[in-house]
């Protein structure tokens, strides 16, 4: 691997005890790799994570920030964390969804985990968030990643907070609203004439050449740290349902990262004790024009057949995703399914949000709205059963998708007699 770091050797990073292959469990020392080097299998973080004192440990993070940091015992980053400089974010709300509820027949109680709050508008600035720490620790100067939008104004907006260069890589076709965030924190940010695909191959190229020499790129080479931000997600989550684990889970999926390091806070939490143990399911959602994961699940398939995307849906639209396959793994292992919608259906599930519950979504919180629906209607989601949908993103970055088909009422001349021909008046 051509990517050198200027201290890989001695590198601490709190609970972090190596990186362990996905595939055959080989352990290696911390530092900027992804990719066993005995099966090229994916690397994941392994913990020496604090045991025999679950109600001990409960304290210590509730009396923790209202961050992300709370969670720094499980995480690999440096116990100090919360005083270097960072965008902080975390801690979004779980709205208690009452109104979306009685309109999809949910009966057992429906939460929306709305992640718009966040300091960039998605969950990416989590995942952002621990690579940062990442880079820090080995030495990096350069942030940069390969993104379908909304991670590039995370690591834009990271970078500059903690002191780091940006450069930054996304399709050329993306949302204004995803190019005006990524490009506004003054990083370089480069538009590549291609779909995600093209450009994470661009990026794969870069990483492997002199050229990239010194880079932090987050979702490549920082990879197995990255990852580790989804798992605050699921803590996030048991945490504000009282220590208590949802029966069902819909997770937006990409690559499907956030969604498997999902599972793994969730299976840490019970391994530690801060939650019961009971079964969940995990539901996976993608736009149809872009779903090559839950195509290879409703076919039974181990394999994920790449596809070339086709949907509003852009931050969703990753056709070769790395993680597809342990997303399949995950979805029959909990008894849950993979499903997708078509644009229509996630432009309705958009407005459905809005309209019950005062959340403007992005087009991937469409998505999961959408198959949540569609799977009530299925069957194959349990309306008597506890249930938390994701909003991964805000609204306002892919205004395109609703614009069309929403607009003011009426326009009318500043009278009250305009206003009472215009019928409004009840
Ligand atoms: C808003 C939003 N939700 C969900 C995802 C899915 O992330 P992952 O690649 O971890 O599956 C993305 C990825 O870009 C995203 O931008
Ligand atoms: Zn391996």
């Amino acid at each position: 691997m051509a990517v050198q770091a200027a201290e890989t050797s001695t590198v601490s990073l709190g609970p972090a005890a190596a990186l362990s292959c996905r595939e055959c469990g080989t352990r290696f020392p911390l530092g900027p790799i992804f990719a066993c080097q005995e099966c090229f299998g994916p690397l994941e973080v392994a913990y020496d994570l604090p045991s025999g004192d679950p109600e001990g440990l409960k304290k210590q993070i509730e009396a923790g920030p209202d961050n992300i940091w709370r969670y720094a015992p499980l995480l690999p980053v440096p116990a100090d964390v919360a005083d270097k400089p960072n965008l902080n974010p975390g801690f979004t709300k779980l709205v208690k969804a009452d109104r979306l509820a009685a309109e999809l027949g949910v009966t057992g109680g429906l939460y929306v985990k709305d992640d718009s709050g966040n300091p960039t508008h998605s969950f990416k600035d989590r995942v952002v968030a621990i690579a940062v720490e990442a880079a820090r620790a080995f030495g990096f100067t350069t942030l940069s990643c390969s993104s379908t939008g909304n991670l590039a104004g995370a690591v834009g907006a990271a970078a500059r907070r903690a002191g780091f260069r940006s450069c930054v890589f996304i399709p050329h076709d993306l949302e204004a609203g995803k190019v005006v965030m990524a490009a506004v924190y003054g990083g370089d940010l480069v538009g590549i004439e291609g779909n995600y695909d093209d450009v994470n191959r661009f990026c794969s190229e870069l990483i492997g050449d002199p050229l990239g020499e010194g880079w932090g790129f987050v979702n490549v080479n920082l990879r197995p740290y990255y990852g580790e931000g989804s798992k605050t997600l699921a803590y996030e989550i048991c945490e504000q349902l009282g220590w208590e684990l949802p029966d069902q889970l819909v997770i937006p999926i990409a690559s499907g990262s956030q969604l498997t390091k999902i599972d793994k806070g969730l299976k840490e939490l019970i391994a530690l004790g801060l939650v019961e143990d009971k079964p969940y399911k995990i539901f996976g959602a993608q736009a149809e024009g872009c779903s090559p994961v839950s195509t290879a699940f409703k076919a039974g398939h181990d394999v994920v057949r790449p596809q070339k995307p086709n949907t509003i849906a852009k931050s969703l639209a990753i056709g070769n995703p790395a993680d597809g396959p342990y997303v399949l793994d995950i979805a029959r292992r909990t008894g849950g399914a993979v499903e997708d919608v078509d644009d229509e259906q996630v432009v309705d599930a958009i407005k459905l949000l809005a309209r019950t519950e005062g959340i403007f979504a992005e087009t991937a919180g469409g998505v999961t709205v959408g198959v949540t629906k569609k799977l009530i209607e299925n069957g194959q989601i349990d309306p008597a059963k506890s249930l938390v949908v994701l909003n991964t993103g805000d609204g306002l970055k892919t205004l395109d998708a609703v614009a069309p088909t929403t607009g003011p009422t009426a326009t009318i001349r500043p009278s009250l007699d305009a206003f009472r021909e215009a019928g409004l008046d009840k």
